[in-house]
């Protein structure tokens, strides 16, 4: 049987007062008379709708606190199927082309890591090589609010731009980086932390790692 409250809203009863025929909202409801009558008793009694009743016909309108329970049935809807769902890649530790310790150097840059991510990065970068099914949710990072890092010059060339998200990598806090320009296909990602992975962990190049965007 289906919700009669829930039922009542839909045709309209939260404004203003429906005519309700006990019959026919039984069909609605999925349901026999009988139980639409007891159901509508109770629903008044528990001061969730108020009635009157003239002859057979009855006009039923949803009250205040009628209002507020499926507006908290909504809300529970709601934060069931707006929760932000996490993003949770796994893959390989991988070697990358030596750069990320050269880049993680540059005060440029780790200046704006200590700003906005709060943390000096251990310089170098660990590369994760996605499973296949990691490689294709990590689409879904683009849904998100990178914490950005700026592009900026030296007197000899330009450094570009580099989007962050704060992760869990293998338990411990960091972040997956995308810089601007990447080398990497789709298919890896980089990952900085305040500390050595390799070494916190104990892993290495070949071991399965996950990254929990968080
Ligand atoms: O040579 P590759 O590009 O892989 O590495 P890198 O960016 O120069 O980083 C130096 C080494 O530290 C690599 O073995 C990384 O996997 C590792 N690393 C780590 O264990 N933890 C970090 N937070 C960053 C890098």
């Amino acid at each position: 049987m289906k919700d009669p409250l829930l039922e009542l809203a839909l045709i309209n009863a939260v404004q203003k007062p429906i005519q309700v025929s006990t019959v026919e909202f039984a069909k609605r409801l999925r349901t026999s008379p009988m139980t639409v009558s007891r159901r509508l008793k109770e629903l008044e009694e528990g001061g969730l709708i108020a009635r009157t009743l003239s002859g057979r016909s009855q006009a039923i309108t949803i009250t205040e606190k009628g209002s507020n329970v499926l507006k908290e049935q909504y809300l529970a809807y709601k934060s069931i199927f707006e929760s932000k769902p996490v993003i949770e890649l796994s893959g390989t530790i991988v070697s990358g082309l030596g750069e990320g310790r050269y880049y993680l150097s540059i005060r440029g840059y780790t200046k704006q890591f200590e700003e906005r991510l709060g943390f000096t990065p251990y310089p170098g970068t660990l590369n994760v090589k996605l499973d296949e099914e990691s490689a294709a949710a990590r689409v879904r990072l683009n849904n998100l609010t990178p914490i950005n890092i700026a592009s900026f010059k030296t007197s000899n060339r330009t450094y570009g731009g580099i989007r962050c998200y704060r992760a869990s990598i293998g338990g411990i806090d960091g972040a997956v980086i995308v810089p601007d320009r990447s080398h990497y296909k789709n298919d890896v990602i980089e990952t900085v932390a305040r500390v050595s992975i390799k070494q916190t962990l104990n892993t290495d190049n070949g071991d399965f790692i996950e990254v929990a965007i968080v």
